[in-house]
């Protein structure tokens, strides 16, 4: 009996289907938020990312569901706000000009980003999700139509633009999302004609305004190769909460700036020129980023 039951079991293809997904690559970022597709992004065309590289899981935060799965404690909740922390931190009576909260009541908020795309066909599809807080293996992050699997951030825009956006449950140990120059460019630069592009993962910390900086970001954490970052890229579109990706040059220059879709790879990246993008990486389409707090 038991033996016809896998006679059985292997004829209807039971035993061929993959088993439920490791708790441990959803954490780690190794699983495509979408789970359609290639993830390595491989077009006929051009090598969006790395296919010949020992790839290295990047670590994500674990929800408390997940450390249990994996045999381990839960974590006690600690909420870290950004506008506490301030105040709790002694100042040094040194500078007693200084106004404790430069923003006059105004605080870091907190919510997700979600992501729009109208949905062109040909392989460019309709999005009605959010940023994913998983990544495909080269540590880029993924979209998901799920808000259980959203990014959570924090963005503090008291010092006016632009501004770091700061995650709370992506990649532990680059909680900055910020851009991080494509594996095939040319060099960290947008420009019109260009299939250059940078992806979106997580970063190093820089200043407002500054040029790409070589530092270190998931995509190089999970690849090994150097690609140069920026965190301080983000700005709200006029009155609205829709974001904006203002990536530098190298000579300090604003390229034009679209946030554009990858189907392939279920990843995003800021592009300069996206049909010069298409031209080399195959379908692309431009989508909205919209903070929800
Ligand atoms: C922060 O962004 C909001 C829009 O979401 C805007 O109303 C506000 O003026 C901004 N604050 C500063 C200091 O720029």
């Amino acid at each position: 009996m038991m033996r016809l039951l896998a006679v059985a079991a292997l004829a209807s293809g039971a035993l061929a289907t993959p088993s439920a997904v490791d708790p441990l690559s959803a954490v780690t970022g190794l699983v495509p938020g979408g789970g359609s597709g290639s993830s390595a992004g491989s077009s006929p065309m051009g090598k969006f990312n790395p296919l010949d590289v020992v790839l290295h899981p990047v670590e994500g935060v674990m929800t408390n569901g997940e450390r249990m799965r994996r045999g381990l404690p839960p974590k006690k909740p600690h909420f870290r706000r950004a506008d506490r922390t301030q105040r709790a931190r002694p100042r040094p009576s040194s500078t007693p000009g200084q106004p404790s909260n430069p923003g006059g009541g105004c605080a870091p908020r907190n919510g997700v980003i979600h992501v729009t795309a109208p949905g062109r066909g040909n392989n460019r599809p309709k999005l009605d999700g959010y940023l994913a807080r998983t990544g495909n293996e080269f540590g880029e992050y993924s979209y998901t139509a799920a808000r259980d699997n959203a990014l959570t951030v924090s963005i503090n825009n008291c010092t006016g633009s632009p501004f770091d956006i700061v995650s709370s449950n992506g990649y532990q140990a680059y909680p900055f999302l910020g851009g991080i120059a494509g594996f095939a460019n040319d060099g960290p630069n947008l420009r019109q004609g260009s299939f250059n592009y940078v992806y979106i993962g997580g970063v190093t910390q820089t200043a407002q305004g500054a040029t790409p900086k070589n530092a270190d970001n998931s995509f190089t954490a999970a690849t090994g190769i150097q690609e140069s970052v920026e965190s301080a890229i983000w700005s709200f579109r006029d009155g609205t909460n829709d974001l904006r990706a203002q990536w530098i040059n190298e000579d300090g220059s604003s390229p034009a700036d679209r946030i554009v879709y990858v189907p392939s790879a279920n990843v995003f990246v800021v592009a300069g020129d996206l049909a010069a993008f298409e031209q080399s990486f195959g379908p692309a389409e431009e989508a909205t980023f919209r903070f929800e707090s």
